[in-house]
């Protein structure tokens, strides 16, 4: 079942750069892909095509039943609850914990059981000893893991990582990485950017590589 589809679709900054060009693809169900290619290549703005914070100047992106082209500005926030987010900045909140960073996005959506469910994603991420900590008491490779509790929490069918393994030692990104297959094998789909080529063979899902705004 196809979860995620571009078609032929083109980005143009207000006043700037074509950022995507003809960009085509789709993923289905459960499906791991990694978005390889140099900075400014074009992989920030793909994944802002995905949770509708850009919309395409030409052509098509669909998510499970939302499209670009037809989605109402007010059904935005519910296609983003369905979605995990991992920002390429891991924007924490500094004044709340770590177990208050990953429940304040469970308690944006509403959910029951979210004591439970945030220890459940803590000890999925490794983070369990660090529910107590503040953002600025963590190493970047825990600050990314918090991000990417707090993009699980709710369950997300599609999970978008934006260079989450960037600016962290080899040992480190390899522990995140293991932890993005354990997700992906328990059923998430994921889509993770990169400039880093060892990431994708890492992975071992599918590769898309992008230059220039191009898929090639
Ligand atoms: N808000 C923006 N306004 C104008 N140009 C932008 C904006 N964001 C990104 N760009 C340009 O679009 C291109 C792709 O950027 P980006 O998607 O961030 O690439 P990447 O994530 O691969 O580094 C770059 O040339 C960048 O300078
Ligand atoms: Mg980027």
């Amino acid at each position: 079942m196809q979860i995620l589809s571009f078609e032929r679709v083109s980005l143009q900054y207000p006043q700037g750069i074509e950022a995507l060009k003809e960009v085509s693809f789709e993923l289905k169900k459960g499906e791991l892909f990694t978005l390889v290619g140099p900075n400014g290549s074009g992989k920030t703005t793909l994944l802002k095509l995905i949770y509708m914070e850009l919309f395409p100047t030409r052509g098509t992106v669909r998510v499970k039943g939302f499209s670009s082209s037809k989605i109402r500005s007010r059904d935005i926030p519910c296609l983003r609850r369905r979605l995990g987010i991992v920002p390429q900045a891991t924007e924490l909140l500094e004044e709340r914990d770590v177990f208050e960073n990953v429940a304040l996005a469970m308690r944006a959506v509403g959910g029951k059981g979210i004591r439970r469910r945030v220890w459940e994603v803590l000890s999925q991420t490794g983070l369990s000893s660090r529910a107590r900590s503040s953002p600025h008491q963590l190493s970047g490779g825990e600050a990314k893991r918090v991000a990417i509790a707090r993009a699980l929490v709710n369950q997300p069918f599609l999970l978008l990582a934006d260079e989450p393994t960037g600016g962290i030692d080899q040992e480190r990104a390899e522990g995140i990485l293991s932890l993005l297959k354990r997700i992906n094998r328990q059923g998430t789909a994921i889509l993770l950017a990169t400039q880093d080529e060892r990431v994708g063979q890492s992975l071992a899902g599918g590769i898309l590589r992008i230059a220039q705004g191009r898929l090639i």
